[in-house]
């Protein structure tokens, strides 16, 4: 057994993006059975050309986490695919920047929607489960805008906000029965989520000279701090926002 005992360990990633994927092969290259759910099947299809997932046999769920039943159908069919589930990363989410004043309720509601509602819907199915097998890790993905007033953030940061303050909850209802939950929240990382806004002019130099450690994040830079929350070194770790972000938050 390795020091992180994941070996076994049957592990559901919500979100087949930079940083689901880099979970998904940290996880199976640390001995975990891993299934990942994605609403776009070509994202979750790519995975198997993964150089850390290609040995794996992951399991592909496609499902819109922006519907409740959904949420519940791809916790229950981890289970099913997996024989139970003690390990849930949720990794879906989106951004769009603009002005509170110019933001419509449209993209209000579906930001909330996919960063909070989801992480609301699968937490508590797999809460329900893990409760009852009497252990479980939970790891969500917040972000430095949780913390900080970023402009032009306002929902996302909201669901942010919202998200730490549901992980405390969750781990302070589940402490006594085994299940942690955690979150990491990185800072700017090399994904498609932020490709587009890192590609506008002096948008990369200015993101960067914000962070202490000189470089944007990487993919694989959340990876070590998703393993640990994951695993059972984290047994007396619960209710933690980890940044994960260069000391960006630092400044
Ligand atoms: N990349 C960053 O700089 C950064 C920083 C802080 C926090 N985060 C957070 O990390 C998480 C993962 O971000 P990422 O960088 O991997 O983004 P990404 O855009 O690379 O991946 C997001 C994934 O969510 C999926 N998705 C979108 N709508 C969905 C839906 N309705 N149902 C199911 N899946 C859906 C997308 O298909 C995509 O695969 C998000 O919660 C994000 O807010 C990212």
């Amino acid at each position: 057994m390795g020091w992180l005992g994941l070996e076994g360990s049957r592990a559901l990633v919500l979100g087949a993006g930079g940083l689901g994927a880099a979970c998904a092969g940290g996880l199976a290259e640390a001995g975990a059975r891993v299934a990942v759910a994605d609403v776009d099947g070509a994202r979750l299809e790519a995975l198997k050309g993964d150089p850390g997932l290609a040995e794996a046999d992951v399991r592909l769920l496609v499902a819109d986490l922006t519907r409740p039943q959904a949420c519940e159908d791809t916790v229950a069919g981890a289970v099913d695919e997996l024989g139970g589930l003690d390990v849930l990363v949720h990794a879906v989410g989106m951004n769009d920047r603009r002005p509170v004043v110019d933001t419509p309720d449209e993209l209000w509601e579906r930001i909330l929607t996919l960063n909070l509602s989801s992480a609301f819907w699968t937490g508590r199915a797999a809460g329900r489960r893990m409760r009852a097998a009497g252990r479980g890790r939970m790891v969500f993905f917040s972000s430095v805008s949780s913390l900080l007033a970023h402009r032009h953030h306002g929902p996302y940061a909201a669901s942010k906000g919202g998200l730490d303050q549901l992980v405390k909850v969750m781990a302070r209802e589940w402490a006594a029965d085994g299940v942690n939950v955690n979150a990491v929240a990185p800072g700017y990382t090399e994904t498609e989520l932020t490709r587009e806004y890192l590609a506008r002019p002096g948008m990369r130099e200015e993101m960067t000279g914000l962070v202490p450690a000189g470089r944007l994040g990487l993919p694989d830079d959340v990876v070590g701090a998703v393993l640990f929350l994951a695993s059972r070194r984290a047994a007396y770790v619960t209710g933690q926002i980890l940044y994960v972000d260069g000391g960006r938050t630092l400044v």
